[in-house]
């Protein structure tokens, strides 16, 4: 419980902030559409709760779904879901040479984890914006050494970066409690939506991830949605030899 009230501290906090407050918040305020819908719907959320006088913060993870458009990945049915986080930081390229006949090679990603279940539970029409508006603070860079996430002061719950070239892993050991380690492998992919956010070079594709035998814990399946960001270049014509690229995601985290 101390966590959902930690959040709503944070909401309200963040609803204390609406005018630029310094820091984290400067490049969010400047691309403000994004953030003026969030808090428009934490707003009204809070409004209609107030009105209504309903207990709105339950943390029922059982009413969580992923979003409509991810329905052309496999289901996770029969699977249940452990956590939703938002996931922020950087996916990383190498360049063979900087002409136009070489392409991008990913070759990994490090990003933060965030816990945002709750959010998810209880306000899910602000889970899908939650992408969009962490990918507009421009943290990517500094997103492992949060402990909180603002604008909702999401807690840190691990962190995501590949074991090699084909393993994405997501190292839910953090100082404060250990959480299992999911070792995963790609299993299905989707273009993100035409109305994802961009950034430089395009939003990186929605994956469906299987976990493997690796895995410490009882993570079976982990869905990355809601894609900000993160996709190369589709040539290296200019590029450096190796160069990040920043994003966020939603990362639903299934167990048996
Ligand atoms: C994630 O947040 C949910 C809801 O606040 C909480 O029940 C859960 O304990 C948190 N998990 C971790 C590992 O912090
Ligand atoms: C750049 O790398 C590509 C792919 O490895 C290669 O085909 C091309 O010949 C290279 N061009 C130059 C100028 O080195
Ligand atoms: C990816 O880039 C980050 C910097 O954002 C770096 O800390 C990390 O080690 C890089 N990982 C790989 C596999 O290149
Ligand atoms: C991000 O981290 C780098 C290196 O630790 C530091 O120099 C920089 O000031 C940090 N940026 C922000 C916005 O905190
Ligand atoms: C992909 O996921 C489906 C559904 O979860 C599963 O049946 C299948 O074995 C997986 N394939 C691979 C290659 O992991
Ligand atoms: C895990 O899977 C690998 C490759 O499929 C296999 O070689 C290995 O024996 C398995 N390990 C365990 C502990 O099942």
């Amino acid at each position: 419980m101390r966590s959902i009230s930690l959040f709503l501290a944070g909401l309200m906090a963040s609803i204390a902030f609406a005018a630029p407050a310094p820091g984290i918040f400067n490049n969010a305020y400047k691309r403000s559409n994004r953030m003026e819908e969030y808090y428009s719907r934490v707003s009204k959320h809070i409004h209609d709760s107030k009105r209504t006088g309903s207990a709105s913060s339950t943390c029922d993870t059982s009413s969580i779904s992923l979003p409509a458009y991810a329905s052309s990945l496999p289901s996770p049915s029969g699977q249940t879901l452990a956590y939703v986080t938002v996931g922020v930081g950087t996916q990383n390229y190498t360049c063979a040479n900087s002409s136009a006949s070489a392409t991008p090679e990913a070759i990994g990603a490090l990003a933060g984890l965030f816990n945002a279940t709750c959010i998810a539970a209880d306000y899910p029409e602000i889970i899908d914006l939650l992408p969009n508006i962490v990918y507009d603070m421009d943290v990517s860079a500094n997103a492992t050494s949060l402990s909180m996430l603002p604008p909702a002061n999401l807690l840190l719950l691990g962190y995501q970066y590949f074991s090699d070239l084909t393993t994405p892993v997501f190292d839910l050991d953090t100082e404060d409690q250990n959480d299992g380690i999911a070792y995963t492998k790609k299993n299905d992919t989707l273009d993100a939506p035409s109305d994802a956010i961009q950034g430089a070079y395009g939003a990186v594709q929605w994956l469906y991830l299987t976990t493997t035998n690796e895995t410490v814990g009882k993570y079976s399946s982990i869905y990355r949605v809601m894609t900000a960001g993160g996709d190369a270049p589709t040539t290296c014509e200019g590029m450096p030899d190796s160069f990040t690229v920043p994003y966020a995601a939603n990362y639903y985290i299934y167990e048996t």
